[in-house]
């Protein structure tokens, strides 16, 4: 067994969980409610064939992959025993719609605000198509829905399309996709060389992870190689973000830097640990140099980087905080959806636009839930009481900006992004994909 833990089968573990992204992308998500379980099977069947694995990079497919998860629900629809079904983590089995409380998401953003049929029992299968170009995406797609085309029993009951924006960032005007962390026998370098790679049981089921525990199912095949996948469809109110940060600020200098010290980082990507006062696009698009950098030593205050920013929020680094930081780390897959709002409009248009934002991890408990709820939704691990997340935080946002002589302390900030819904998923291995195609219950 020894081995099992150290070397990480590639060739058994779905492409969407390990690879980055491409740059540019389009990407559909396509959900699936399965009314009869041996079609549901044959469609894991066929669709296990279209999924590559995160092996073979090399392969002229490399960048194009389709990946497919389940949700509980959806692991019930194809007949899994019950003991199987409660071996899985219990986040995954209660649903993100049974979470929301925990979540922040209330009011606007509750699930019975959700767009249907996000949240219902109905999403059991979703599938994700991710490419370079349109192109490729067609042709991905066309190979995927030979698979369920004319099958009695399976409908597809939503479609989420999601396309790189022609600015390159995430709606609100960001460069998005710099930080991700490096995992121990994936061959897949990480951004931060000042970061210690993960154990692989951090994002992959059946390996040793930092506490030292090795997560199982029953039986183990279905498990081993699966990752669980959140997805979360977050809409961006654009014009809103724009309006309050020329409200709050003297110029467009300063405006600038106010979007800045919210983020922790320039539109650009250039990061505020790296260039506290002035953007630095080259800085920003250097993927060698972008996420080189740490918090403690020579910002333990936040006056460069406010430990209230989005990113500092989300990953403290070597900050001094209440709790371990590499408990709390995740993969993130953003696509954006929705037409990009023009430079300079301040008027919302009534269009949907945001992000479909994907979590990629092992522990959906301590890491996806734990960051929305600790870390975003509130501010006591680094000492700010209830404050919350400037960019994604639920309601009732404050944000404190340390500064010499006076820190500047914003009250009341909008909350700029809506909860549409979203599902807790699992992504199985090629060989557990068989294993539920095979399933005879
Ligand atoms: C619509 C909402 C959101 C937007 C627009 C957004 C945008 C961004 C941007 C622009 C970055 C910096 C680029 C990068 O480091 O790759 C970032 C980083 C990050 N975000 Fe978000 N984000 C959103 C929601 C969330 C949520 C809900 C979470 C977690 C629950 C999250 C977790 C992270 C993490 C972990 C990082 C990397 C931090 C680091 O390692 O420095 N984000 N986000």
């Amino acid at each position: 067994m020894a081995d099992h833990n150290h070397t990480l089968e590639l060739d058994d573990i779905q492409s969407g969980v390990l690879r980055p992204r491409p740059t540019p992308y389009v990407a559909t998500y396509i959900a699936f409610r399965i009314d009869d379980r041996r079609a549901g099977r044959e469609l894991i069947r066929r669709v296990s064939r279209v999924v590559t694995s995160a092996a073979s990079p090399n392969s002229p497919l490399a960048d194009t992959w389709v990946s497919i998860a389940l949700t509980h629900q959806g692991l019930k629809a194809l007949g899994v025993p019950q003991e199987s079904l409660d071996s899985f983590s219990w986040e995954f089995r209660q649903g993100m719609a049974a979470r929301a409380k925990e979540l922040g998401d209330i009011g606007e953003s509750s699930p019975e605000n959700w767009e249907k049929p996000l949240g219902t029992e109905d999403v059991h299968v979703v599938l994700v198509a991710v490419s370079p170009d349109e192109h490729r995406l067609e042709a991905a797609l066309a190979r995927a829905r030979e698979t369920y085309r004319q099958m009695e029993g399976i409908t597809a009951i939503w479609r989420q399309d999601c396309h790189a924006l022609p600015t390159e960032t995430e709606p609100f005007g960001f460069r998005d996709g710099i930080s991700h962390p490096a995992i121990e026998g994936s061959g897949i370098p990480g951004s931060n060389p000042q970061e210690q790679p993960l154990k692989a049981g951090e994002f992959v089921l059946g390996y040793g992870d930092e506490i030292g525990g090795i997560q199982k199912t029953e039986p183990e095949v279905l498990g081993r190689n699966g990752t669980y996948v959140v997805f979360r469809k977050l809409h961006q109110r654009v014009a809103e973000f724009r309006r309050y940060l020329k409200a709050n600020s003297a110029d467009g200098q300063d405006e600038e830097l106010l979007a800045a010290k919210m983020m922790g980082r320039w539109r650009s990507g250039a990061p505020l640990a790296l260039c506290p006062f002035h953007d630095d696009p080259e800085l920003g698009s250097d993927s060698r140099r972008n996420n080189d950098f740490l918090f403690e030593a020579d910002d333990a205050s936040g006056l460069k980087t406010p430990a209230g920013s989005h990113i500092r929020r989300c990953n403290p680094r070597d900050a001094k905080i209440a709790g371990v930081v590499r408990f709390h780390r995740m993969i993130r897959r953003g696509t954006a959806y929705g037409p990009l709002l023009p430079e300079g409009v301040l008027d919302d248009d009534g269009a949907e636009r945001g992000l479909m934002f994907a979590f990629v991890g092992a522990h959906i408990g301590r890491q996806f839930e734990f960051v929305q709820s600790q870390w975003v939704n509130d501010g006591v691990f680094f000492g700010a009481g209830d404050d919350k997340d400037p960019i994604a935080g639920s309601s009732d946002i404050n944000f404190t900006l340390p500064r010499r002589p006076v820190r500047k302390r914003l009250k009341g900030i909008p909350r700029f992004v809506v909860t549409r819904g979203g599902e807790y998923c699992f992504m199985p291995g090629l060989r557990a994909l068989r294993w539920l195609a095979e399933l005879d219950t």
